[in-house]
């Protein structure tokens, strides 16, 4: 598109910052399948942190602990435990791409930078977006290394393997009480894109809390960013709990795409990741909500797999349970089928299962 004043190329990594990345990598590759691939840590000449990159086709996660307690990364923690910093995008021109999004309202977080070592060069630059999260525009076309500057290959360890994860569909951000036009008008603004489907309390509710919903796109479809914000209810709202216990807002969720979503959970299952629950109930009216599929019911019933459609096909999801002790991050298995979008129908199983476990937890 001509006027495509923000082109994004696609999700490049998604940056947590956790108390023990030693640990918490050994859990993603043990759990989840990933790969280790690069490390930077005072052993390559970063003295504040250490870094490891973990992949699994196309994901990219990097876990970052700090080292000292005089460090953002340390008030961070204090903050909001373990969670996602950076939702980073691949763009052709981080500066064109950091100019534009200032230009329209966004705050500046990192100036555009090269940095290059000898597998070339890398551009950066970051914005804010919700909470203490940020953006970090990429531009690697001319970088040939394991990940940037200052990180090192590290061969594989023997774990991971894949679990069959492909690449990330979507990722979610909380916000507070009224903010989420806010967050919607910033990505439409701020990025260009547009709102593809909206849920609201009406439709996403329990007899105690509700939510309200709205997906943002990119032109391509590539980039996904919902926004939740809680609504007016009995009693608080899982929403609300997230940003109680995050400290703000933050990222919910991150959602991770198969082509086998019975062979990945199986795996993930057997690897001892947790899921959410679904009562059988949602299983007697999913035939007749969502019609013929090429998915046995019976199987999906077994590993308590949702299913849903929206105009354009049918889309398959599952989600974890928290991936910490605080009860903020978590993630998703998505298997579409043609849906571009979502459904009501799993939006309201989630809402429903979260607040089951809310309830365990003594915060409903
Ligand atoms: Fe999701």
């Amino acid at each position: 598109m001509a006027d495509d004043f923000m082109p994004l190329l696609g999700w490049d990594s998604i940056e947590f910052w956790v108390g023990n990345a030693k640990q918490a990598a050994y859990f993603y590759e043990h759990a989840l399948g990933f790969t280790r691939t690069a490390y930077a840590g005072p052993e390559t000449g970063v003295r504040d942190r250490a870094s490891y990159v973990l992949e699994q086709n196309d994901i990219r996660f990097v876990l970052t602990s700090p080292l000292r307690e005089e460090s953002e990364i340390t008030r961070h923690l204090g903050r909001h435990g373990d969670g996602v910093r950076d939702i980073a995008l691949t763009v052709p021109d981080a500066t064109e791409a950091y100019r534009q999004a200032v230009q329209r309202g966004a705050r500046g977080v990192s100036e555009p930078a090269v940095s290059e070592d000898d597998f070339g060069t890398i551009e950066t630059a970051a914005i804010a977006t919700y909470g203490d999260t940020i953006h970090t525009f990429v531009d690697r076309e001319d970088y040939a290394g394991p990940f940037k500057p200052g990180y090192v290959s590290v061969s594989s360890n023997g774990s991971g393997g894949g679990v069959g994860l492909t690449n990330i569909d979507h990722v979610v951000g909380n916000v507070e009480l009224g903010r989420m036009n806010f967050w919607v008008e910033f990505y439409e603004r701020v990025f260009g894109m547009t709102n593809i489907i909206h849920f609201g309390d009406d439709q996403i509710q329990t007899e105690y809390s509700a939510l309200m919903s709205k997906v943002m796109s990119d032109g391509s479809g590539k980039i996904k960013f919902p926004i939740n914000e809680p609504a007016e209810g009995k009693r608080k709202s899982q929403i609300e709990e997230y940003i109680e216990f995050y400290g703000g807002p933050g990222a919910q969720h991150i959602a991770l795409a198969t082509t086998d979503i019975v062979a990945a959970v199986t795996e993930m299952k057997e690897r001892g990741f947790q899921f959410l629950d679904t009562p059988d109930s949602y299983y007697d009216e999913a035939p007749g909500r969502v019609g013929e599929i090429a998915e046995d019911y019976e199987i999906l019933q077994e590993h308590k797999i949702l299913v849903d459609r929206d105009e354009d096909g049918y889309l398959l999801q599952i989600f974890t349970k928290t991936a910490q002790d605080r009860p903020t991050v978590f993630f998703e298995v998505i298997e579409r089928h043609g849906a571009t979008t979502f459904g009501e129908g799993n939006f309201k199983a989630l809402f429903e299962a979260i607040e089951r476990e809310q309830a365990l937890r003594g915060n409903l």
